[in-house]
């Protein structure tokens, strides 16, 4: 028998809900055959399945796209819109039939704020400013005024704003201390035209353990800034050359993708170690706005589109994730999953007018409920299983208490070939009922269109006990335990 212990006593603060993010880029066919149609209207298909993970907030229109992108072209008349050739992303054409006022009119219908990344890398400071000024000023101005023409009254009220995209590569391949005094500059005139909206400026940070890059950054602008992004994907093979295929692979390679997937935690550790060294006391939270695994494409489809399938491998990448960021709520202010539909560790896969729902899709349905729950201190009696080089827990957990007080605690069994009984001991709490469902199946097992739901959460058994309550958790699987306290 494993065992978990829940401690009420302890909780590092309130899960920020925004840490349940996403993103979606003009990449493939996130938008146009994803989350839009091809003339930029919505998809309601997809909205309508996305909407049941309460998204609460939506990056967009990049990524390196972003860096690219000049939101006047996508404003107006569709059919007076300027097209662009997509440079990052096949080269292909993109007719701006998708811009600011159709991304808004998505994040109405998802109910989630949206988090816009400015283009720092080919556009200007006064490009930026204005994008602000059309999206959040209430009253007369030139900008207001034109989004007034566009059929727009109200004002957006977008909050978040990014300041470039990876601009140590494809965002201008700029050395920190360079980018540092950019971000200064930008920062300066993103402007607050509502105090019921102040922006929340997020600097662009580091790649991975780029420790020098988050130090420069913040130790320079730290007086401009409310955020400092973080970009860290699960990449099984070496990396940007071979990086394995989605569906087929060995135990081994499934073990390395966890082990690789854990490094986030001391990847997060160690940016928020260095942020509130040099942040000079104000309270700068880490965004990790990218993250996610990362596979060859599907055999057939365009190496441009990032494309790929998503298994239970992808479900337990999900959940470690999630369970890293939960238990770092007090410093990770939002995280954003790569990508929302149809491009990376998505949510949704379309095929024409068809779609399924993907293992990570699971996850977050059955991870919501932690969003603005209060964390609590967890501690998972583990053994090693993977291999001797690369060894992984074989489980992995975070819990929380919503203000309902209903408990939720979240647990993956890494294990690829072993069950695992689990006793969940509460410190401080009585459970009075639990009930709990598990997502589980072989670690390459996945849905198709022809069979799309291979993988979907099933009732799980689990019986209260004298001291918490407890179940089997099978082989490769994670589990939602959501019990009455008191
Ligand atoms: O998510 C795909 C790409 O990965 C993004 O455009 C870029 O920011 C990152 O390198």
């Amino acid at each position: 028998m494993s065992h978990i212990i829940v401690n009420a006593n302890r909780s590092a603060g309130v899960i920020n809900k925004n840490i349940y993010g996403h993103f979606s880029e003009h990449l493939g066919r996130c938008i146009y055959g994803g989350l839009a149609n091809e003339d930029g209207s919505l998809r309601t298909d997809v909205v309508a399945a996305l909407k049941e993970l309460h998204v609460p907030v939506l990056r967009w229109p990049g990524g390196c796209f972003a860096d690219t992108y000049h939101w006047q072209d996508g404003i107006g008349p569709k059919d007076q819109r300027k097209t662009i050739v997509n440079t990052n992303w096949g080269g292909v054409t993109e007719d701006n039939s998708f811009g600011t006022h159709e991304f808004m009119a998505l994040c109405r219908e998802l109910g989630c704020e949206p988090y816009i990344s400015g283009n720092v890398g080919s556009g200007t400071v006064q490009e930026f400013s204005d994008w602000v000024e059309y999206c959040n000023m209430p009253g007369r101005s030139p900008m207001a005024d034109l989004r007034r023409k566009n059929g727009q009254e109200a004002p957006f009220n977008v909050r978040y704003w990014g300041i470039g995209n990876e601009t140590w590569g494809g965002g201008g391949n700029m050395r920190p201390e360079f980018y540092a005094d950019v971000c200064r500059q930008y920062s300066s005139f993103i402007r607050s035209y509502d105090a019921a909206c102040k922006p929340c400026k997020i600097a662009c940070g580091a790649s991975e353990d780029d420790y020098h890059w988050t130090r420069a950054v913040v130790e320079s602008a730290w007086r401009t800034i409310d955020a400092i992004s973080l970009h860290y994907y699960t990449i099984p093979g070496d990396n940007w050359g071979v990086k394995g295929s989605a569906t087929d692979f060995d135990q081994n390679t499934f073990y390395h993708t966890l082990h690789r997937t854990l490094w986030m935690d001391e990847l997060i550790e160690n940016h928020s170690r260095i942020i509130r060294r040099f942040a000079k006391g104000k309270d700068i939270g880490l965004v990790v706005d990218e993250w996610g695994t990362w596979y060859d494409v599907e055999p057939g489809t365009n190496p441009g589109f990032l494309y790929q399938q998503n298994t239970m491998r992808d479900a337990l990448v999900a959940a470690v994730n999630l369970n890293i960021f939960n238990n770092h709520c007090d410093t990770v202010v939002m995280a954003n999953i790569a990508q929302m539909v149809n491009v990376l560790q998505a949510m949704v896969l379309t095929d024409g007018d068809k779609l399924l729902l993907t293992p990570t899709y699971h996850v977050f349905r059955m991870y919501r409920d932690h969003q603005g729950a209060a964390q609590l201190e967890t501690y998972a009696v583990t053994t090693l299983v993977g291999t001797a080089e690369e060894p992984v827990p074989d489980l992995h957990v975070s819990a929380s208490r919503s203000a309902d007080g209903t408990l939720l605690v979240t647990a993956a069994n890494l294990s690829a070939d072993e069950a695992r009984p689990v006793d969940v001991l509460l410190s401080g709490l009585k459970a009075a009922g639990v009930k709990a469902e598990v997502l589980t199946g072989a670690p390459a097992a996945h849905n198709t269109f022809a069979t799309p739901d291979t993988v979907a959460p099933v009732p799980l058994d689990a019986r209260l006990t004298d001291t918490g309550f407890a179940a089997t958790l099978p082989p490769c699987s994670v589990a939602a335990f959501r019990a009455a306290v008191n």
